[in-house]
């Protein structure tokens, strides 16, 4: 009888610890991703702090209005550096359905965009020559 209680015991006790560690591990796999849905693949907190006031202001609304069906990283690394070609797709997103993205919004959303493509035309340009820096950027 005292037998069966401490099996029971010691099964109960693994079982309560594996209980446990899953329990923690799913908590951590959410802190995780959290984290990671937090950035949605944007800039970090400096790099937007360092833009220049009203381009920064855009940024926080295309954060906010451009990371909702996609990563922000879908149209930070699209490699798009025409405006008209930005206006065509900025127009083409608040199109969708319960794209949530007003007229408004998009102009706004567009100063950031023409400022990014501008910034990355002329990356380009001094990049031709030298990768490593294109890496220390990364
Ligand atoms: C309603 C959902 C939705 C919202 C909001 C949205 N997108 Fe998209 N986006 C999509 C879908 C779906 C695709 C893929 C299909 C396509 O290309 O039409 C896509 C594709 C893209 C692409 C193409 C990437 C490539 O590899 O060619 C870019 C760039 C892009 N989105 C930018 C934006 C920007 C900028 C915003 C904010 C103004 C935005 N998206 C907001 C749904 C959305």
């Amino acid at each position: 009888m005292t037998r069966v209680y401490d099996l029971s015991g010691v099964w109960g006790y693994i079982l309560g610890l594996t209980i446990m560690m899953v329990g923690a591990s799913v908590g951590l796999f959410a802190v995780g991703c959290a984290g990671f849905s937090g950035r949605r693949g944007g800039w970090s907190e400096e790099r937007v702090e360092a833009l220049e006031p009203e381009v920064r202001g855009a940024y926080r609304l295309f954060a906010l209005r451009c990371s909702r069906c996609h990563t922000l990283a879908r149209p930070l690394s699209s490699g798009i550096t025409d405006p008209a070609h930005w206006r065509n797709y900025v127009d083409r997103m608040r199109r969708m359905p319960g794209s949530g993205i007003s007229a408004t919004e998009a102009k706004q959303v567009l100063v950031f965009l023409e400022y990014y493509a501008a910034q990355e035309r002329s990356k380009r340009r001094r990049n031709d020559t030298s990768a490593d820096k294109n890496i220390d950027e990364l």
